[in-house]
């Protein structure tokens, strides 16, 4: 059977990595989430005191960015991939709300996503993957045989991510949430560098309405129809 290039793009909490999820296992696929990515990047940044809530010094970052080294590793019991930085597991670090406050700043570093997109091309380079993220579609993976873009109202998003977080035992409120997936999805749209954009081949889905699992077979179908 012939391995293909799936490219989950689509706004912040849209449940994209759920699916990739789901996909990537039922396809025997790697799944690869971007966004944890420029997320670990960010928690380098906050770590070594280069951006906080009043000062981003990008020139540092920068300098430092050939000290970043991004991995994943197969977690058994998971059952995913957990991300490490620098050979440190920050699976869990990397999706606190702090981490979400000052990830889209980080994103629209062009230097950064340069690095970033080499890497995730060099995972995809033999297909058999599932990507999630904003600029799959567009950027990293331009050829790929099945794309989707991922919707859902702002208000069904925050209150998953909401869910989820307190899931975590996390102490965060609901408006904090909603103002967070509003103000990223506003900055991913409009940067420069690859801003978030739906690309012209990719089939729209929104899943305000849709369970897991009728997400999950809608998306299974359309795989199948490409293999
Ligand atoms: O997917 P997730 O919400 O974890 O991504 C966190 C952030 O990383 C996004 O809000 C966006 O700023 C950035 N991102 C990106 N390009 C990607 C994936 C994520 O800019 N391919």
């Amino acid at each position: 059977m012939q391995k293909i290039t799936i490219a989950i793009d689509g706004f912040s909490s849209t449940g994209k990595s759920t699916v990739a999820k789901q996909l990537a296992k039922a396809l025997g696929y790697v799944y690869v989430d971007s966004g944890a990515m420029y997320r670990a990047v960010t928690l380098f940044a906050m770590q070594n005191g280069f951006i906080n809530e009043t000062h981003f010094d990008s020139d540092k970052l920068i300098a430092n960015l050939n000290t970043v080294e991004i991995s994943f590793k197969f977690n058994n019991k998971l059952g995913f991939a957990e991300v490490f930085l620098n050979d440190k597991n920050v699976e869990n670090e990397i999706r606190t709300l702090e981490v979400s406050q000052f990830v889209s700043q980080v994103s629209e570093i062009s230097e950064v996503r340069r690095m970033l997109v080499k890497q995730q091309q060099q995972m995809g380079k033999n297909k058999g993957v599932v990507m999630d993220g904003r600029d799959i579609g567009t950027v990293v993976f331009p050829e790929a045989e099945l794309k989707i873009f991922m919707t859902a109202s702002a208000e069904t998003r925050a209150k998953r991510r909401f869910q989820e977080l307190l899931e975590k035992g996390a102490n965060v409120g609901y408006d904090e949430v909603l103002e967070n997936v509003t103000s990223r999805d506003k900055i991913d749209t409009t940067r420069e560098d690859s801003p978030l954009t739906k690309a012209n081949d990719a089939i729209e889905i929104d899943n305000s309405y849709l369970s897991i699992e009728e997400q999950y077979k809608m998306l299974l179908e359309l795989a199948e129809e490409k293999i």
